[in-house]
């Protein structure tokens, strides 16, 4: 079977599909390739080493290129400057940088490290390429709105192809955290809600960050992160610490984790939080015996940004020497940023506090890598200033760009079908912070791409409208603060238009890391803007620009029209005006509940009933719910609309029960009745009436996209076998227990679709 072909399969999604990916040749490859014996050489090598050298072997730094922007993304700590970073290379003292700035760069310091230190290993040259390297693609999350994780492999590929053409050999991504909460502002880079979805975008990315061959120079290598669980951060704070049951961590948290392993990743890395008192970057239960004893991992683990060090802070190491022990001895290999492991490793093995053995262990995983990168073979094989100038950005990049961005684009509400807007006939206002300019348009986490390449939303509506010169443009204000005269400009462009497009939301500094919010909403000064421009009377498209999902509020939730776009990248604006206009019909999907207020976070579908639930309709007292509202999403995970009008109905089951070793098809039929061609994304969700751990109202078990002409219906159907029922059970080991469940083929995790029931046998 062709890697294609399996990609297709796995872009149908379900349980189904990741069986077949963890069955697969292409899979079997990239195990292959994680089983590699360590070649003779490098044992050779490591008995060549001093203890310096070792520790080298094991410190990465942020570059330090005069004018980089190493250091942007992190706070500034352990600044070196280049000619002492060089003359560290030289000396056999650092195994790579990170975030470096291209080809020229990563020339000087490789030529340092291979031409004239006294072993001439090479240096590895690491980066944040979250969501595209030059050709920014959507944000991580919003990507996966698109239920399309062959996408996200196409996108990483795309990304790796420009990357390792500039010189860089490792990726610090894919980010999989898993995010319940929508306050932490680092759920704009992971996978969503969802274990299914969390998983199969996790693995998608890693084969398309690492191909089928580490040597590629269109490929790098992937790092799986933040090892683990720092998405559950308690109140959604970033950095803040986790405390959770051994199931849940294993049944919900760490499963997107192990799809990246399973999909081949060969490196991972620490994350900032505490489990359960112990943190992640000092805990030998988690880096050794989970995840390279019973996960049998071959690659190496890297701190994340001074995590090692912070272990102080947290009260679980001394000082830098006690970090340094408790963070190798936990399984850490690799040490970015604090410089402890350079300072502290040699002098803890002469010690005998640390076994030499073991520092060669984690010396030999390191180079190992290396080797299967290519890099002792030819050290330069990435560098290639031509190449990276060649690469980038290119016609195919950006058409992938936009079509990455159509896709990720969730409509919300459509009321009276006011979206498509007709291309002629109708004066648009395009009001908002958002509306024009160059900014805000890449996202977070962005190193090496430019809000200045990439299109905005008044150039691509501009190029869909029969009159560009038609149309209105008003900031109103500005993303946090009120712009003077804003409203009254905004008012009376409303006044002169027939139809407003109010593009408003969070600002990309909003999100990302160390960007928690407490308030979930549009920002107040924007909500003002709406609540003014909507007073005018005239239809309104709201699009709203946002790293998380949001709690809307008033005009903007009242609004005819609403499109969740996320932060698009580089296509941002043509994307936009491709669905505004018609040109595409939107196909998203919500990755993350809207909630109906903030302080219902954290908030998600596949939460647990209560002893107390609110029966349907009326708030009832002495029921779990909010003050007001009830205990459900403005828009659930799993929703999004279309531009045709899709009906469920004649819910199939094959069998009334399955027997725990077989397995079952359900089926619905899905109609579009409307007059436009419309992709569904069918879902199909469970929930165990009784357990001996409670579970889930709903737990989504797969899903499939279909293209439906007006007027057509499609069978659609799914395999479920017992084991994708398991769950964790009080022993933290899986578990399938007999029962009946209700089982929903439907349109998102809230809504009725059709429903039935199963009995699974002892
Ligand atoms: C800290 C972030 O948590 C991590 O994701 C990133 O890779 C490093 N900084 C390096 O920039």
């Amino acid at each position: 079977m062709s890697e294609t072909r399996i990609s297709r399969r796995a872009a149908l999604m379900g349980a189904g599909a990741v069986a077949a990916w963890l069955s697969s040749p292409a899979r079997a490859v990239l195990q292959a390739v994680g089983q590699v014996q360590t070649p003779a050489f490098i044992n050779d090598l490591i008995g060549r080493m001093t203890l310096e050298e070792k520790a080298g072997q094991l410190q990465i730094m942020a570059a330090a290129w005069a004018g980089g922007r190493a250091l942007a993304g992190n706070p500034p700590q352990g600044n070196s400057d280049f000619p002492k970073q060089v003359e560290e290379a030289r000396q056999g003292l650092l195994t790579g940088v990170f975030n470096g700035n291209g080809a020229n760069m990563a020339q000087i310091m490789q030529t340092a490290a291979v031409r004239e230190s006294r072993l001439k290993i090479p240096l590895m040259f690491a980066a944040d390429i979250f969501h595209g390297h030059r050709t920014i693609f959507p944000v991580g999350l919003g990507e996966v709105a698109s239920f399309e994780p062959e996408l996200a492999r196409r996108t990483a590929e795309a990304a790796a192809f420009e990357a390792a053409g500039a010189g860089i050999d490792w990726n610090f991504s894919p980010m999989v955290d898993l995010a319940r909460d929508q306050r932490w502002g680092r759920g704009i880079e992971g996978g969503g809600e969802d274990v299914l979805l969390g998983r199969l975008f996790a693995a998608a990315r890693v084969r398309g960050f690492q191909g089928d061959d580490l040597k590629s120079t269109e490929h790098m290598l992937a790092c799986i992160k933040h090892f683990a669980a720092y998405g559950a951060a308690e109140s959604g704070l970033d950095y803040n610490v986790v405390d959770m049951s051994e199931s849940r961590l294993r049944e919900v948290y760490l499963q997107p984790y192990k799809a990246g392993f399973d999909a081949g990743a060969l490196s991972a890395m620490s994350s900032f939080n505490e489990i359960n008192g112990v943190p992640s970057t000092g805990n030998h239960w988690l880096i050794t015996d989970l995840l390279r004893g019973e996960w049998g991992f071959k690659g190496f683990v890297v701190s994340d940004y001074t995590s090692d060090q912070e272990m102080i802070d947290a009260g679980f190491a001394k000082d830098g020497r006690d970090a340094a022990r408790l963070a190798f001895l936990a399984g850490v290999d690799m040490s970015m940023q604090s410089g402890l492991y350079r300072e502290h490793l040699p002098n803890l093995v002469r010690s005998g506090e640390l076994p030499q053995a073991k520092l060669d262990e984690s010396v030999r995983r390191v180079l190992r890598l290396k080797a299967m990168l290519g890099l002792f073979d030819d050290p330069f094989r990435r560098i290639n200033a031509k190449r990276e100038t060649a690469r980038s950005m290119l016609p195919q990049a950006r058409a992938l760009a936009r079509e990455a961005g159509r896709k990720s684009i969730v409509l919300l509400k459509n009321d009276d079908d006011l979206l498509p807007l007709p291309r002629a006939g109708r004066r648009v206002a395009l009001i908002g912070p958002f509306a024009a300019g160059p900014h805000d348009l890449v996202g977070p986490g962005v190193f090496y791409g430019d809000d200045a390449k990439a299109v905005d939303l008044a150039t691509g509506v501009r190029r869909l409208l029969a009159d560009p010169n038609g149309l209105i443009i008003a900031a109103g204000s500005d993303v946090e603060a009120p712009l003077p005269g804003g409203i009254e400009q905004a008012v009376a462009a409303a006044r002169r238009a027939d139809v407003v497009v109010l593009a408003i939301g969070e600002g990309a500094n909003m999100s990302g890391e160390a960007q928690s919010r407490t308030d979930i909403v549009v920002p107040p000064p924007q909500q003002r803007l709406a609540e003014a421009v909507a007073a005018v009377g005239k239809p309104i498209v709201i699009v709203l620009k946002h790293g998380r999902a949001l709690a809307l509020e008033g005009a903007v939730a009242n609004a005819q029209a609403i499109l969740a776009t996320w932060f698009l990248g580089t296509e941002t604006g043509n994307s936009i005006a491709d669905i505004l206009f018609g040109e595409h019909s939107p196909s998203a999907r919500l990755p993350v509940s809207f909630p109906l207020r903030s302080g219902q976070e954290p908030y998600y579908y596949a939460h647990k009933s209560t002893g107390r639930p609110n029966p349907p309709g009326d708030l009832q007292p002495y029921k779990a719910h909010f003050r007001g509202i009830p205990n459900a999403a403005l828009y659930p995970f799993g929703h999004g609309l279309t531009y045709g009008k899709i009906e469920y109905s004649g819910l199939t089951i094959s069998a009334p029960t399955l027997p725990m070793s077989g397995a079952i098809v359900v089926a619905a039929k899905v109609t579009n009745r409307g007059a436009r061609a419309a992709e569904e994304v069918v879902q199909l969700y469970t929930h165990e009436r009784t357990a001996s751990v409670t579970r889930p109202v709903r737990e989504l078990k797969a899903f499939r996209k279909v293209s439906l002409a007006p007027g057509q219906s499609q069978v659609v159907s799914f395999t479920l076998r017992a084991s994708d029922l398991a769950f964790y059970g009080r022993d933290a080991k899986p578990r399938v227990e007999p029962g009946t469940f209700d089982v929903w083929i439907a349109p998102s995790a809230e809504s009725d679709g059709v429903r039935g029931t199963i009995d699974v046998l002892a």
